[in-house]
């Protein structure tokens, strides 16, 4: 069976570390997402993906080397300045796909257990055209939200509602089983939205199916939710790992330590920390509930506090970052400097000066 992953959206909304990488390169406990998908797929027996990219993200997914996994990958790009949404992108690639079996089409920016096997096996018994696999939240207004009939049959599909309006807390995982019909549905050449053009038809020929599934769900759409991510991801899989650390290190558990990270002594990492490859941490610094991406070097003294640091930043001594700072790749924060709650530093940028309300420093 082959399984399309959608993975052309710009992620705007993860931006200033969105500006560097697409989302789905982004490091869930130093792994990239797409690994995590490509694994999730290979234990389900799935070894044929498609890509469906923009340029750009194709550059970056050949350049970033992720482990396939035995994948055996084909790219379908959307028109150079032109995307294609969530549906383009499918009809875009039929040929790819075939005409002759179900396949699936995987949002590639969500974290998620779903057994497709299930999920396929739900498709084929209900003799549905298309089915979304469905995940129960709290606040389903960030998504769509799905109103499921008896016997599975979905008889409303509603694309983001306001909060009260939301039929149900049933979402779209981001997950779909669909017959090769499904490309009859999608017009040609332009973007389409699967979401707002393509379901509300299949619901109204009765053909659109829900399948419901506990379990760990995810979209890292926001930095928030890319850090909350992380910490769920680490307090469920990763086990505590041995340390060889200098001088009186403390480790509070959940932590995970990519390769050749160092630790300056006095230092408190955790809980619920991800350092990358290569990270290097000076003497007495404190990181707690935080996510910092490879080669970055943070000097002595310093706190960072439920915080995402890119790629290759540079922080001085002394210097603190207050919760929900985001700091994009190759910043360099200058000694002393504090960065309140909500800061966001862009790619490249330099901090000589404290900030103390919560802006984008671009
Ligand atoms: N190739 C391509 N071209 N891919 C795209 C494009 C495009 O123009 N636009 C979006 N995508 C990909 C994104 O990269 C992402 O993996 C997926 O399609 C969904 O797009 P998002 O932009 O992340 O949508 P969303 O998170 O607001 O909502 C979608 O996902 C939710 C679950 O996470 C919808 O499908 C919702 O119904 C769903 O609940
Ligand atoms: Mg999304």
């Amino acid at each position: 069976m082959k399984a399309l992953i959608l993975a052309g959206g710009f992620g705007t909304r993860l931006r200033p570390l969105s500006c560097t990488r697409p989302k789905i390169l982004f490091p869930i406990v130093n792994k990239p997402l797409l690994e995590w998908t490509f694994e999730r797929l290979a234990n389900n027996g799935i070894n044929d993906v498609i890509l469906a990219v923009s340029h750009q993200t194709e550059t970056f997914i050949k350049l970033s080397r992720v482990p396939r996994h035995g994948m055996h990958i084909a790219y379908s790009r959307d028109p150079l300045r032109k995307p294609l949404g969530t549906g383009g992108p499918i009809k875009k690639a039929q040929k790819l796909i075939g005409y002759n079996a179900p396949f699936l089409v995987i949002n590639g920016d969500i974290f998620a257990d779903v057994n497709y096997a299930e999920l396929l096996k739900t498709h084929k018994e209900k003799h549905a055209l298309a089915t979304i696999a469905l995940h129960k939240v709290a606040d389903p207004s960030r998504f769509g939200v799905a109103e499921l009939a008896e016997n599975g049959r979905i008889k409303r599909f509603v694309e983001k509602p306001e909060r009260e309006k939301a039929p149900s807390d049933l979402i779209n995982a981001g997950v779909y089983a669909f017959n090769p019909e499904i490309f009859e549905y999608i017009p040609e050449g332009r973007k389409v939205s699967l979401e707002r053009e393509v379901f509300p038809k299949l619901v109204e020929e009765d053909m659109l199916y829900g399948c419901v599934f506990d379990g760990l769900w995810t979209d890292i759409g926001k930095p928030e939710d890319f850090l909350e991510t992380n910490k769920t991801l680490l307090s469920s899989i990763v086990k505590q790992q041995k340390l060889k650390t200098k001088g009186n290190v403390e480790i509070r558990s959940p932590v995970a330590f990519d390769k050749g990270v160092s630790l300056g002594e006095k230092s408190i990492v955790g809980p619920s920390s991800v350092l990358g490859r290569n990270v290097c941490i000076g003497k007495s610094v404190q990181i707690r509930e935080s996510v910092i991406f490879p080669y970055t070097v943070i000097s002595d003294f310093s706190t960072i506090d439920n915080a995402i640091i890119g790629e290759n930043v540079v922080i001085g001594t002394n210097v603190k970052i207050a919760k929900g700072c985001v700091i994009g790749d190759h910043a360099k924060i200058r000694d002393n400097v504090s960065l309140v709650s909500g800061v966001w530093v862009c790619p490249a940028k330099e901090v000589s000066e404290s900030v103390l309300t919560p802006k984008c420093i671009a």
